[in-house]
């Protein structure tokens, strides 16, 4: 909201607060697409950047398969089939989960493996 006197801005500036950026010139991040295949199909889903696997999938008609949610039991784990890339790195948490329940390296964790941009495109397991 724009002042008679400009008071906000000189105020921003004052306080080395930086100004405020018009609604037009703040891009929203462009969608991403998660796709899981397992023994019931195959369905696609967009969503926000950024997003773990797991809450995108929580969003389709038969979402990946969870436990903890926090990255410590492994039900979660998906093998990724295409756009790798785009998924968010591995970290030590999420290694060691995959190794104490004897997981190989090369799956993730749906539950921590954040899409990060494009599309992807996972294997869920069924509950054992
Ligand atoms: S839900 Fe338990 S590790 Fe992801």
């Amino acid at each position: 909201m724009a002042t008679p006197f400009g008071i906000r801005r000189r105020l921003r500036r004052l306080f080395g607060i930086p100004l405020e950026t018009p609604a037009a010139a703040v891009q929203a991040p462009a969608p991403v697409s998660l796709t899981v295949v397992s023994v019931k199909g195959e369905e696609t889903k967009e969503a926000a950047a950024e997003s773990t696997l797991l809450a995108i999938s929580g969003k389709m008609k038969h979402p990946i398969a969870s436990g903890c949610s926090d990255s410590s039991c492994g039900t979660c784990r998906v093998e990724v089939l295409e756009g790798g890339d785009n998924i968010s790195g591995s970290d030590a948490r999420e290694r060691a989960t995959l190794k104490e329940n004897g997981y190989p390296s090369t799956l993730r964790l749906a539950c921590r493996a954040e899409l990060v941009g494009g599309s992807a495109k996972v294997k869920a397991f069924e509950l054992v």
